[in-house]
């Protein structure tokens, strides 16, 4: 057996894959990017073959860089999650795109059932809220619009899965359908409390079981790749949503650890034990991991707009060349300015779940540059980092637990910037840890993956394979915190207020 561990991470704009060496450390890797398909405006979907595609490549390309088939003892997925395939079972074939996380076309749907009294149940039972985000509604859709395919369903000739579901299916050559319980904790179907589907979210959402993956451990053994793609059999050992893999991967795996990964949003999770809590605040809770039968459970809070925001000053104002000047120039920009950003470029999300809301700018004067501009969107993820932690916590505390850790471990593109992430210490006012390697997410299917191949040891050991990079340590008075807090919550209120 190799002492390799490769691991796809398939996410929402390209495909890597890495592959990890005996000490859990990337040898080789290799990247894809792939079309984003907006048929309407809302609508975002992937094609299904490309997924696949740049999967096998890259995987390929890893494999080849780092000694071959033969040196690698198993692979673990991490995936973009939500997003919705549905194929023919003996063909393989897609009858439809994959409709991505971020479509919106079935809020309508979700308005309906919100109007019906059905949220309730879905906070209860999936531990969601009713938002188009969810697998459940896209499924349903497919189902209504791609022509006979109800009447498919109901005969067994068609099956669901998130993209972990579908890579395997393909990876097996339809030999395992199957997905694990973070990423069926996204679908909105599954009754998180018991790791089941449930017969009453599956009549709600009018998404037939026949069409549902069998729901396994995060880490275990899910099949074996057939033999023509990488000239060799190679065992599947661990699948995993990509935020539920950083929190691994972050060795975030004691209750009360919280976990930041800054992409072009951002995903905040904070480890809450053995038992779902229940938000009072709209964050989501979602099964973190589970393996021997047992889950763990995370509160979950997302930043539309992370990098994102960044972006938009490079490609749509055209303020900065890269994204790495911007806390060059927020260093020097004017501290006495107060600039707020509200990044509301796609509606905010938790806590205020306004999918209306649109971004706005305050506190600009005479003498605002670009500067106190980069300043302010680098600032606004702090910002909103600050609000989800304060409420997880809230919620955390609430239930009767005490968290002990103050630290945010973060990772992530942005946590290459010093100044956003002294600033996230800062606002926050804790400790924000920055890891060595920042493939957290990757590593952490390849830890699972790695443990289930008998490489590396169990989840109580991951802490010996996690190296801190460096600590930011809040350097901001308690006075200006509070004055910075107040002047952010200020602008947050006046975009929510705001009518067209
Ligand atoms: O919930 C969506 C999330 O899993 C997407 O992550 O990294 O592919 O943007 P990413």
């Amino acid at each position: 057996m190799g002492g390799h561990i490769l691991v796809i991470d398939q996410g929402t704009t390209s495909t890597r894959a890495i592959v990890f060496d005996e000490r859990a450390q990337p040898v080789a890797s290799a990247q894809l990017e792939f079309p984003q398909i907006y048929p309407h405006p809302g609508w975002i979907e992937h094609d299904p073959e490309d997924l696949w595609k740049t999967t096998l490549a890259t995987a390929r390309e890893a494999v080849a860089k780092s000694g071959g088939p033969q040196t690698i003892a198993g692979i673990g997925i991490a995936n973009q999650r939500e997003t919705t395939v549905v194929w023919e079972r003996n063909t393989g074939k897609p009858i439809y795109n994959a409709i991505v996380w971020q479509d919106r076309r079935t809020a309508d749907r979700c308005a309906e059932l919100a109007r019906d009294g059905c949220a309730p149940v879905v906070r209860e039972r999936a531990g969601l809220v009713l938002d188009p985000y969810f697998s459940a509604t896209k499924i349903a859709w497919i189902l209504d619009n791609v022509p006979g395919s109800r009447e498919r369903a109901a005969r067994g000739d068609l099956a669901f899965g998130t993209v972990d579901t579908f890579l395997l299916w393909r990876l097996t050559g339809g030999a395992a359908h199957a997905t694990d319980a973070t990423n069926a904790s996204r679908t909105s179907l599954l009754d998180i409390r018991t790791g089941s589907w449930d017969d009453t979210l599956i009549e709600l959402f009018d998404a037939p079981r026949s069409l549902l993956p069998e729901v396994r451990d995060t880490a275990g053994r899910f099949g074996e790749t057939l033999s023509e793609h990488f000239g060799a059999v190679l065992p599947i050992y661990a699948m995993a949503g990509d935020q539920q893999s950083a929190l691994v991967g972050q060795d975030c795996l004691s209750p009360g650890m919280a976990k930041a990964t800054y992409g072009t949003g951002g995903f905040i999770l904070l480890n809450t034990g053995a038992t779902p809590i229940r938000s009072q605040h709209g964050l989501l809770t979602t099964i973190a991991y589970q393996w021997d039968g047992v889950r763990h459970y995370a509160l979950e809070g997302s930043i539309f707009s992370a990098g994102a925001t960044v972006q938009w000053l490079r490609d749509g104002l055209g303020i900065i060349a890269s994204a790495a000047e911007a806390g060059a120039m927020a260093a020097v920009s004017d501290p006495e300015q107060e600039v707020y950003l509200v990044p509301a470029f796609a509606g905010l999300g938790a806590p205020h779940w306004r999918a209306d809301a649109r971004c706005s700018v305050m506190g600009l004067t005479r003498g605002a540059t670009r500067k106190e501009l980069a300043r302010a969107a680098l600032e606004s993820v702090g910002f909103q980092t600050d609000d989800l932690l304060a409420v997880m916590i809230e919620d955390f505390e609430a239930s009767g637990a005490t968290r002990t850790e103050s630290v945010v471990r973060v990772d992530g593109g942005m946590v290459a910037s010093d100044w956003t992430m002294q600033f996230l210490a800062d606002i926050v006012g804790a400790p924000v840890d920055r890891p060595k390697n920042r493939e957290t997410t990757a590593l952490g299917a390849a830890f699972l993956a790695g443990w289930r191949a008998g490489l590396y040891p169990g989840p109580g050991e991951l802490a010996a394979y996690w190296g801190l990079d460096r600590r930011f340590t809040p350097a901001m008075s308690g006075a200006m915190r509070e004055r910075r807090r107040a002047g952010w919550r200020a602008a947050v209120e006046a975009t929510l207020h705001r009518r067209e």
